[in-house]
């Protein structure tokens, strides 16, 4: 039976079935634990900061080649800004990378070496939020932290039937978070390790956005969406607001032998750091298109790359 109020759920059943399903069902990633290769916390720190924002399917091959160039922290840490810089590219989200190596670096400087092991420790970190703090502290520390991404939300607005829209909803749904994860912490290490990433892989897999196969979830029965027929329809959100249009202009300068200029982004730019073709910026409603864009591109580009063109060219 669904509980018809959050005070009839039980935290233990719900643990014990989700922990049931993951054993027979969990997908096998290479950042988790098999028979021969044991979890470190360099590990799963990559592929979660990896994993924010991006699908697992696209986030394999960047973890493997990641591991393999870097295998463990004081690696990465020593590595050069640029090699890393351009092994992200294509994963998005750019910030990520310059984080990843400066949580590296301070891994390697103020812990020596050594992941902080607390939730607490670990949010002290460059690029490490509340999310990863709580995943990495459960997945390579067993500590029975309430971790909440994106597909635990889901699956606890649909257990809990939450109504209040997002994204005011979040704080009702982190409450109903801390209830299903309630009494972790006196389980098994092996159970604490694994029940976050067990209620992902059933939100990826099962409870998912816009079809979930209630017919494969293992804690159906206490799901109050599912109850009212409606789970789909949950977690409830806000209307969308109108995505605003941004003018600017792109520059492909190319000299007589080909040579084509490029730019490394501001750091406090969209995609900082990385190297692109020159731009006007994309957020001065004052800049009409029409302004002559060369002129507001040399005035505002603070660096432009001088070996790739034949003539000298000041920013
Ligand atoms: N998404 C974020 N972290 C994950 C993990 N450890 N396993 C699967 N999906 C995830």
């Amino acid at each position: 039976m669904p509980h018809k109020n959050p005070r009839s759920f039980s935290p233990s059943e719900f643990q014990s079935r989700i922990l049931g399903w993951y054993h027979d069902n969990h997908r096998v990633l290479p950042w988790r634990e098999t028979g021969n290769n044991a979890v470190t916390p360099y590990a799963v720190w990559l592929s979660e900061i990896m994993l924010q924002q991006t699908t697992v399917p696209a986030v394999i091959p960047y973890f493997l080649k990641f591991t393999a160039a870097w295998p463990d922290v004081r690696a990465l840490a020593a590595a050069k800004d640029e090699d890393v810089m351009a092994a992200w590219a294509g994963l998005g989200y750019y910030a990520r990378a310059r984080n990843l190596l400066k949580c590296a670096r301070t891994i390697v400087e103020d812990w020596g070496g050594e992941f902080p092991q607390t939730q607490e420790d670990l949010l002290s970190l460059p690029g490490i939020g509340p999310y990863t703090a709580a995943a990495v502290a459960a997945i390579a520390f067993a500590e029975g932290a309430t971790v909440v991404d994106g597909n635990i939300e889901r699956i606890v607005a649909r257990v809990f039937a939450i109504d209040t829209p997002l994204p005011q909803g979040k704080g009702d749904i982190r409450r109903a978070a801390d209830r299903i994860f309630e009494g972790m912490s006196r389980r098994p290490a092996g159970d604490i390790r694994s029940y976050p990433q067990a209620l992902m892989d059933i939100g990826a897999g099962v409870c998912t956005p816009t079809s979930p196969a209630c017919d494969q979830c293992p804690v159906a029965g206490m799901c109050l969406a599912k109850a009212r027929g409606n789970p789909a329809q949950y977690p409830v959100r806000a209307p969308k607001k109108a995505v605003p249009t941004r003018t600017g202009h792109v520059f492909w300068i190319e000299d007589q032998q080909g040579y084509v200029v490029f730019q490394t982004r501001d750091h406090d730019r969209m995609l900082g750091g990385m190297t692109g073709l020159p731009t006007t910026d994309w957020d001065r409603p004052d800049v009409h298109p029409s302004q002559n864009p060369l002129e507001t591109l040399l005035d505002e580009c603070s660096v432009l790359s001088r070996t790739h063109v034949g003539t000298d060219r000041k920013s």
